[in-house]
């Protein structure tokens, strides 16, 4: 585990791709799950085979296909806490092997071709928060058992063919909130025992085959705002008066329900912005008493209402649709029914009245251009004696449904031609951008179908919903998105009616930049597939219906499509990286074991001539290619560790005992004589009791290698992530930090030239056999820029963006500007890792932003990892400090390494004398065999490792090997 610096030098020679980092994993996925998922995949079809699910591997260290899982502490396993399949036209059935996924609690097949019934067991994952089936063709009908499931909040099967009655059991599901139902073939009675769900929101549960009456207790439910009921037949029920009580209803949309009875007074519902209860055989008179000021839509089209229109839908300000048309309504038209509508080019009010016996017109009517009136069918256009009517009388134009298109939507917003941005990166210019009149930029796409708006026509709220969307999406932490960077592209009203848009997401406007990164993309598109995304009263629920990632960020991994999209090349990256800095630290630990001394018959050449180029440098030896033959047993098979594409690397002891590791390129892969050297040369002025040594290399006979120091304590990722880890108090901790820390201010400013390392992560800092953290990996470093001496321009190097993700300075990422900050930004983040115990990006949660959130809503210490046991609060909060401030987005505030040194140092003084001592360090220690954590099942651990040592190394073995090789005894 020593020698992750090696492959890292590596790194630079033989370009790997940016994604070979995170080489290590958690502990194995329950053998129980395990076999859950491949008997879920036995029953699905996958035709255009975008499950990568290798049965021979580990589904959650391996990555399998929209698989999240997440490692339990208490019994050392990683459960699968998400299945996220959407839109990967799967067909096939659900196995009932689901049902063994305990710990589940997303479970998504959402716009698949699924058939088949739902099987009873998934009743029996308790976890489950969200059930996600919509968009299938799953038939049969809803088992009981579904209402055993006491934390679902989402449970969402629209558009299915699914039958049978709504089990009654499901009045059990205390905590949903969401029942989109609607589009399947339900039928019965609405169970009157839903009244006790005082979680619910919306219910959705149009067009269904749903009879029997509606029930009155429903009005109990607490927290109801959209009862969408639409296309069911109801034959002979009433409209319950107490549906009058709900009073924090937004929606009531009860169309074509054979629904008869008055129109119950619903003058206690102050907030009702949408109502529809058109299509039903309704009775008796409209009363509009103190209806909402904001209500948007009144639809009470084809009943037999009669009376006078009131007068009072002149007190409705946001009116977008009034349709009383094909009932039994006289009197007159009133003609004031706009008077208090603020019409700006986006309003658009609907009104129509055909079709009843409204007889004349109330005062003088000036219909303003805005507004559409239809009186066809009514005496009214027969009287000659009103003037300027045959305009409203004439024929319906037939499109009943919202006349909204895209084109009236893509108004002219900027000045700059399309054609000016280029085509060939998916580039668009920013529509909306203020005051700039061309910036050419990548979008990201999202495509959403509001599900049951509260609004007729979008254009008005256009604005309202552009900023309601950028507010609560951060591209980066803590930082919502400028209206700007929205840009909605096309909206088309569906049946329902429900309306699917399509969302542009630009990056912010900025000189160097025009695309996001890749952390950016994947931030925004997990606050849509997590339903983060706060209700809206105007909007309503959401459904997701797909992502468009093209151009630049066609590789990006992204949450609910997992690696559908990954490149083949960063695929095998990742795995070449995995396979080789695995078999690298394997060799440390193999050695650290069986350290046998072996009694070597080699002898030491010393620095002959052979090599090319012999050079002088301090402390580096120029070892002979015999030197290494004989540490390695003539590269023999049995010593070597590792392979890929670049060469092979073989564990090897030399002469004096020293144990090392030795990369040996192998042909095609070398790099010229010349980028070697520099390479070596610049390592080899490196010396520092806080950074990795270079211990030699060998450059003769066609080979190059290179030779590393031995750290038997690994890295700081494999101590935070262990799967039993020993308890790790906060004085090492900062011990690590401030150490770490130390290597880095001297590679900022005391080498000469000074070095910026680019890829700072708890994979590279490694640890001694004291538990001293030395920094390693100096393979893509670039020797830092001289400073402007008069300090105006910030001084920085360009050049493509390399490091980890997670771990990248996002101004860098945005800017391509590297600077000494970049490198305290990664650290920043390894300080939180230090703190939290969370990885830098895990579930598609940013550490950064995690942390921020806790911060802000006063639980910083909640975030703590529970692994630190006691600590000193005053400290704690020191160093959360600092490592925020260094994981600042701004460059400008993140403090300078020497004042990260300072206030490390700061802290570590205020601590008392046993928490600064290295006694704790012995726990964690390998090679204090005796010590370790009195709960972990030694013997299987044991066992484990016997079968790595001997068995069939291949890759995937070592990775996973790795965790319980380096677990204490
Ligand atoms: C699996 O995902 C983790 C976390 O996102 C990553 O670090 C690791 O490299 C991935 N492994 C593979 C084999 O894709
Ligand atoms: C972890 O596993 C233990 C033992 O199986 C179980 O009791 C506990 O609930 C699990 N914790 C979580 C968070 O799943
Ligand atoms: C349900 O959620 C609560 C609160 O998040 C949690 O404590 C509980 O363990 C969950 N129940 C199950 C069965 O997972």
């Amino acid at each position: 585990m020593a020698f992750s610096n090696t492959v890292c030098l590596l790194g630079l020679f033989l370009a790997l791709p940016l994604y070979w980092s995170s080489p290590f994993a958690y502990g194995d996925t329950d053998p129980l799950e395990v076999a859950a998922l491949l008997a879920v995949r036995n029953k699905l079809k996958d035709p255009y085979k975008y499950l990568k699910w290798n049965k021979k591997r580990d589904p959650c260290i391996t990555n399998w296909t929209g698989v999240i899982c997440y490692l339990n502490n208490t019994d050392g396993y990683m459960h699968v806490q998400e299945l996220r399949l959407l839109r990967l036209n799967l067909s096939g059935t659900l196995a009932p092997e689901l049902g063994q996924l305990t710990y589940m609690k997303r479970l998504d097949f959402l716009w698949n071709n699924i058939s088949g019934s739902i099987p009873k067991e998934i009743g029996h994952i308790t976890a489950l928060e969200l059930l996600l089936l919509s968009g299938n063709q799953i038939s049969g009908s809803l088992p009981d058992e579904l209402g055993y499931l006491p934390n679902l909040t989402k449970f969402q099967l629209d558009l299915n063919f699914i039958s049978g009655p709504i089990p009654t059991s499901f009045a059990n599901l205390v905590k949903v909130q969401h029942f989109h139902m609607n589009n399947n073939r339900f039928s019965g009675q609405i169970p009157p025992e839903l009244s006790q769900l005082n979680a619910l929101k919306h219910v959705l549960l149009d067009n269904n085959n749903l009879s029997g009456y509606l029930p009155p207790e429903l009005a109990q439910m607490r927290s109801l705002t959209i009862l969408q009921l639409d296309n069911n037949n109801f034959a002979g029920s009433v409209i319950p008066n107490s549906y009058g009580n709900m009073t924090k209803l937004l929606k009531l949309s009860l169309r074509n329900c054979s629904l008869q009875g008055t129109i119950p007074d619903l003058s206690a519902i102050r907030g009702l912005l949408y109502l529809d209860l058109s299509m039903n055989q309704l009775t008796g008179s409209i009363s509009t008493n103190r209806l909402s000021e904001n209500t948007t839509t009144i639809i009470l089209s084809g009943n037999q209402l009669n009376g006078s229109i009131p007068s009072n839908f002149s007190g409705l300000s946001h009116l977008q649709k009034l349709y009383l048309d094909n009932n039994w309504l006289s009197g007159s038209v009133p003609s004031n029914i706009w008077q208090n509508i603020n019409f700006t080019s986006d309003t658009n009010v609907d009104i129509n009245f055909e079709n009843n016996f409204l007889s004349d017109i109330l005062g003088i009517l000036e219909v303003p251009q805005n507004v559409t009136l239809r009186l066809q069918g009514n005496p009214v256009c027969t009287n000659a004696s009103q003037r300027n009517i045959t305009l409203l009388c004439g024929p319906d134009n037939g499109n009943d449904e919202s006349e909204e298109t895209l084109d009236n939507l893509n108004k002219p917003v900027s000045t700059c031609p399309p054609q000016a941005c280029p085509t060939k990166n998916h580039f668009r210019y920013v529509p909306t951008l203020p005051n700039t009149s061309c910036f050419c930029a990548a979008p990201f796409g999202v495509g959403l179908r509001l599900r049951s708006p509260s609004i007729s026509s979008f254009l008005p709220y256009r604005d309202q919903f552009d900023m309601f969307i950028t507010k609560n999406v951060n591209a980066t932490p803590n930082t919502p998105l400028d209206k700007y960077q929205l840009y909605v592209d096309s909206i088309e009203w569906e049946k329902g009616p429900r309306l699917r848009m399509f969302l542009l997401f630009f990056p912010r406007y900025s000189n160097d930049s025009n695309t996001f990164g890749e952390n950016e993309v994947q931030a925004i598109a997990s606050t849509f597939a997590a339903f983060t995304i706060p209700g809206s009263d105007i909007f309503g629920p959401y459904d997701l219906l797909n992502f468009t990632a093209e151009g630049p960020y066609s590789n990006v991994i992204l949450p609910s499509l997992s690696s559908a999209g990954l490149s083949k090349g960063a695929l095998a990256g990742i795995v070449l990286g995995s396979i080789f800095c695995a078999s690298v630290i394997l060799l440390g630990i193999l050695l650290f074991i069986r350290k046998k001394h072996k009694s070597s018959q080699v002898e030491v050449v010393k620095n002959q001539s052979l090599t090319k180029f012999p050079m002088k440098m301090d402390g580096v030896k120029a070892f002979s290619f015999e030197d290494l033959q004989t540490a390695t047993n003539n590269f023999s098979t049995t010593t070597q560790i590792g392979q890929g594409g670049y060469g092979k690397v073989y564990k090897g002891t030399l002469a004096d005992g020293v144990v090392v590791a030795i990369k040996r390129a192998q042909q095609g892969s070398l790099q010229g004589d010349k980028e070697f050297y520099t390479e070596i040369e610049m390592l080899s002025r490196l010396h520092h009791r806080n950074l990795v040594a270079l211990v030699g290399y060998c450059d003769e006979k066609d080979e190059q290698m290179l030779v590393y120091e031995f750290m038997p304590n690994g890295s700081l990722h494999d101590l935070l992530s262990a799967r039993y880890r020993a308890p790790l108090g906060f004085g090492t901790r900062l011990h690590i930090a401030l150490n770490a820390s130390r290597g880095i201010l001297y590679l900022h400013t005391e080498a000469d030239p000074p070095i910026i390392h680019r890829d700072i992560k708890a994979n590279n800092i490694l640890l001694d056999s004291k538990m001293t953290a030395k920094v390693s990996d100096f393979g893509i470093s670039r020797l830092a820029p001289i400073s402007d001496p008069k300090g105006l321009t910030t001084a920085h190097i360009s050049t493509i963006v390399k490091g980890t993700p997670g771990y990248v300075d996002p101004e860098y990422f945005l800017t391509n500007k590297l600077t000494e900050k970049s490198d305290v930004y990664s650290l920043g983040i390894v300080f939180l890792e230090l703190l939290t115990g969370m990885q830098p990006i895990s579930h598609g949660r940013n550490i950064v932003r995690e942390v921020n959130t806790a911060h802000q809503s006063g639980m910083m210490f909640s975030i703590i990892d529970r692994n630190m046991g006691q600590y000193p609060s005053e400290g704690v909060k020191k160093f959360m400090a600092l490592a925020m401030r260094c994981s600042s987005d701004e460059t400008k505030d993140r403090p300078l390494m020497l004042e990260v040194v300072r206030e490390l140092e700061n802290i570590s003084s205020m601590l008392p004398e046993s928490d600064n001592t290295s006694s704790e360090f012995v726990n964690v220690n390998l090679s204090s065999s005796g010590t370790s954590v009195a709960s972990a099942p030694s013997t299987s651990v044991y066992d484990r490792r016997s079968t790595y040592l001997t068995g069939d190394r291949s890759g995937d073995d070592l990775v996973s090997g790795v965790i319980h090789s380096i677990m204490p005894r």
